[in-house]
């Protein structure tokens, strides 16, 4: 039986393609107060800024690419069974080639109906923009699909059961502040190994191996580290 790797990313994960981390930028993302652009609140209070924003956002990522760490990642599938639960609102996971990518806070190329939340629609690379006027073919209004702060976390649930099932599990570049993510860890297994790579760590239970590396050097050491758990078996 091959087993099942299971990898919680964060925002450190993209920062060596380029893409900021929130923490680190001071309570700022991209120079707008986190609260103003990802709180529901601040969606309702000025919707064309968020729309704005998340505009802005899109073009950033298409001029960004995978990470030597994100196609790392893909690597793993060779040995194990592999998934990946980000907090990242990015696509480079799925474009290094990751086959399965569970996204907790949404997606920057994913709008949906305002009026219908089960309808989402991933934006045209030629037509990135949303404003308040944009409608969806049922004539409903659209917004950024991001699960913003104040707001419920649908994937929670799917992701607890992964973390449950792991028998391997990793965490990559979060400060493991921002709930329900963070409390990921407390249902991983007993006995089951945890790894996390940070270049700042967060305090983690003893028993957890710390890589003090950024991702593109920690993933590199954590294949090395994972191979003969997986030859072990057989797949190797
Ligand atoms: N490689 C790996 N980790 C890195 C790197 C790097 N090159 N650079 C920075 N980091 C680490 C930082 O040390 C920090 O621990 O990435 C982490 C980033 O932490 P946060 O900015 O808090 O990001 P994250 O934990 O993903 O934030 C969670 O907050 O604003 C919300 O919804 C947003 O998903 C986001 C959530």
């Amino acid at each position: 039986m091959r087993k099942k790797l299971v990898i919680s990313t964060g925002a450190g994960m993209s920062a060596e393609s380029g893409i900021s981390t929130f923490r680190d930028a001071g309570g700022l993302w991209e120079n707008y107060p986190v609260m103003d652009v990802a709180s529901a609140d601040g969606f309702e209070r000025n919707p064309e800024l968020v729309h704005r924003f998340y505009n802005e956002r899109r073009k950033q990522l298409i001029h960004a690419n995978p990470n030597a760490g994100h196609r790392a990642l893909v690597e793993l599938e060779k040995w194990f069974d592999t998934f990946i639960i980000t907090q990242n609102v990015d696509d480079l996971h799925e474009r290094a080639g990751s086959h399965y990518v569970l996204h907790l806070h949404g997606e920057l190329m994913k709008v949906r109906s305002m009026t219908r939340e089960d309808r989402v629609y991933t934006l045209d690379p030629d037509n990135l923009e949303t404003t308040t006027e944009t409608r969806d073919k049922f004539g409903d209004p659209v917004r950024p699909h991001i699960v913003f702060f104040q707001e419920a976390v649908p994937n929670i649930e799917p992701a607890i059961e992964l973390t449950r099932q792991a028998d391997i599990f990793v965490v990559i570049g979060t400060s493991l502040v921002v709930y329900p993510a963070a409390s990921l860890l407390h249902y991983v297994r007993r006995g089951v190994p945890v790894y996390y790579i940070d270049p700042v760590p967060a305090v983690v239970p003893p028993g957890v191996t710390v890589l003090k590396m950024t991702a593109t050097e920690g993933v590199g050491k954590l294949i090395e580290l994972l191979k003969p758990l997986a030859e072990q078996d057989g797949n190797g």
